[in-house]
């Protein structure tokens, strides 16, 4: 088997972090008298918090100094801590830990890689920290996806070469963030959105060691 590792983002890929988002992004929009919807809520996905916070502002078509974005970032980071905090491990996405498990079986490491600077607590508390060899997250990141900092560092982490990594995404800036990288890409939802991975599937529950070597074979790995 060519592939030596598999990386995963966290949010909308292992955990639907997305909806905890959303809930203290828009109670932030409120308070400003921002209209925000769960359509808007989609730019946001894989973006990093300062960047979600100014797609927000642009909404509203509000212009605000540094020192005041920083203060509302905090104030949304506290409260999506508050709904995270009181995550259970039922809260991993169907067949994720199968899909884990069957790599772990066949010697695959397992990393992860995500712009998120609260990964620690969600792994603790779904109980997931235990089955990664390296994670890469935002604290320890500089650069934030579409830019393959998070993917190379994991990569490197493992001590595996760009090309014998795999990533799975489900954001169109993680999908390019993976390709920049020179990894093979599984996006993870909708086709029309993700077109640009090697392959899209709706969820990990469809994923399994076979399609990886289909996969490497079309590509020209073997
Ligand atoms: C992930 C999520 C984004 C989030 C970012 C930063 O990429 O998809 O929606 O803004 O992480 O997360 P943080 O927990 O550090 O605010
Ligand atoms: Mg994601």
């Amino acid at each position: 088997m060519h592939t030596k590792a598999c990386i995963f983002d966290l949010d909308g890929v292992l955990v639907d972090t997305a909806k905890y988002h959303f809930l203290a992004w828009k109670r932030l929009a409120d308070e400003l008298g921002v209209n925000f919807t769960e359509t808007d809520n989609e730019r946001l996905k894989g973006v990093s918090r300062m960047a979600s916070l100014e797609i927000i502002l642009e909404l509203g078509n509000r212009h605000l100094p540094v020192i005041e974005r920083e203060k509302l970032a905090s104030v949304k980071n506290r409260w999506y801590v508050e709904y995270i905090s009181k995550m259970t491990p039922e809260e991993i996405l169907p067949g994720v830990l199968d899909f884990i498990n069957e790599l772990k079986a066949n010697k695959i490491k397992i990393a992860l890689g995500s712009a998120s600077k609260n990964t620690p607590l969600i792994l603790e508390r779904v109980g997931m920290k235990k089955l990664f060899e390296a994670v890469a997250d935002g604290n320890v990141v500089h650069n934030a996806k579409p830019d393959p900092e998070v993917f190379l560092k994991a990569a490197e982490m493992v001590g595996t070469e760009p090309s014998e990594c795999v990533v799975f995404e489900d954001a169109v800036a993680g999908v390019e963030a993976a390709l920049r990288a020179g990894m093979i890409c599984v996006g993870i939802g909708d086709q029309n959105v993700l077109s640009d991975s090697h392959l899209v599937v709706k969820g990990l529950d469809e994923m399994n060691i076979e399609k990886i070597l289909v996969l490497e074979k079309r590509l020209g790995y073997e």
